[in-house]
């Protein structure tokens, strides 16, 4: 009888072995054809830009636009941002080092469209959001990149994925950036810098939507709904959160805070008023129509 019995457990353990094998085997495949999909994007030509004050502002709108500082580091030469042997690694590469093997037209689709020199997509990179920059823009953050000193390779950047990051990338809920981006929806535009609610909305609906949302509304258990800036800040500690991270009761946030003292400070004190009045009004807005 117990005889039996182990018998019984010890095959079906050899069949969820043989069922996790397969679907291992499985993700693998599935997850390598879509690491190696190519994308058929064509190069734009960036327009010489005209607007001399964007130009001269590559170093904010990179530490804005997140390329450096979040991601690449404050000097470009790279971070590593997640390593967890299981889901993968995330090692945002030396930008000081790679740039001057691409042209501008190269980069262009780098950094709007998410597509490679061999034409397979980047991935974590948010292409999506990168692919509102307008010419004048990118121009100035390339410029800007391009003049950075060239700095040693600390580590091999790139994203590898490890058993379940196949997984999650075989299932869709990790996605190439190349697929991110709508290349049929209007690029938004860059408001005049004295506009102030158009600053706001700008900033509102590239720099903040990134993490909570298209909408505002926040991420289910990644970040709050940006309403609590209309029901609970006022402008002061609205502009204390922008500029050094620190949040409404003096508390310290985690990413957030971490965002602000990075990236975010950078915005002036126009934009930083226009996003306050923009999202009290958007929310007021919704929970008029809410009603
Ligand atoms: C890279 C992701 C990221 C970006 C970009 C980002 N946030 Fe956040 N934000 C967070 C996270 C995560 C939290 C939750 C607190 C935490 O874990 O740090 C948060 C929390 C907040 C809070 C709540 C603070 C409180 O009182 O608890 C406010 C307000 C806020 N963000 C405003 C903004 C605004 C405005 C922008 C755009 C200018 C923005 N955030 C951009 C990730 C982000």
């Amino acid at each position: 009888m117990l005889r039996r019995v182990l018998k019984g457990l010890a095959i079906g353990l050899a069949a969820i072995l043989v069922l996790a094998l397969v679907a291992l085997v499985f993700a693998y495949v599935a997850s390598s054809r879509i690491i190696d999909r190519t994308y058929d994007v064509p190069f734009a030509v960036l327009a010489t830009p005209s607007d001399s004050a964007v130009l001269a502002d590559g170093q904010r709108l990179a530490s804005l636009w997140g390329c450096l500082a979040g991601c690449h580091g404050e000097d470009g030469a790279g971070t590593l941002m997640f390593e967890e042997p299981l889901v993968g690694w995330i090692r945002a590469p030396n930008i000081t080092s790679i740039l001057p093997d691409y042209t501008d037209e190269e980069l262009e689709r780098l950094i709007r469209r998410g597509v490679k020199q061999d034409g397979r997509s980047v991935f974590v990179m948010p292409s999506g959001l990168l692919y509102h920059l307008d010419d004048a823009q990118l121009t100035s953050i390339i410029a800007h990149v391009r003049s950075l000193p060239k700095k040693k390779d600390r580590f091999k950047g790139g994203v590898k994925f490890g058993p379940l990051g196949r997984v999650f990338l075989a299932i869709g809920q990790f996605q190439p950036s190349a697929e991110e981006v709508d290349p049929d929806s209007p690029r938004r535009a860059y408001p005049d810098p004295t506009d102030e609610a158009g600053l706001g909305e700008f900033w509102a609906t590239t720099a903040c939507s990134e993490c909570h949302g298209e909408d505002l509304s926040g991420e289910d258990g990644f970040t709050p709904s940006l309403e609590v800036v209309a029901t609970s800040y006022t402008p002061a500690d609205f502009r204390l959160l922008m500029r050094t991270g620190i949040a409404l009761g003096g508390r310290q946030l985690d990413l957030m805070s971490e965002v602000a003292r990075d990236n975010l400070r950078h915005l002036t004190p126009r934009e930083v008023a226009g996003l306050y009045d923009y999202l009290t009004g958007h929310f007021a807005a919704n929970s008029a129509t809410d009603e």
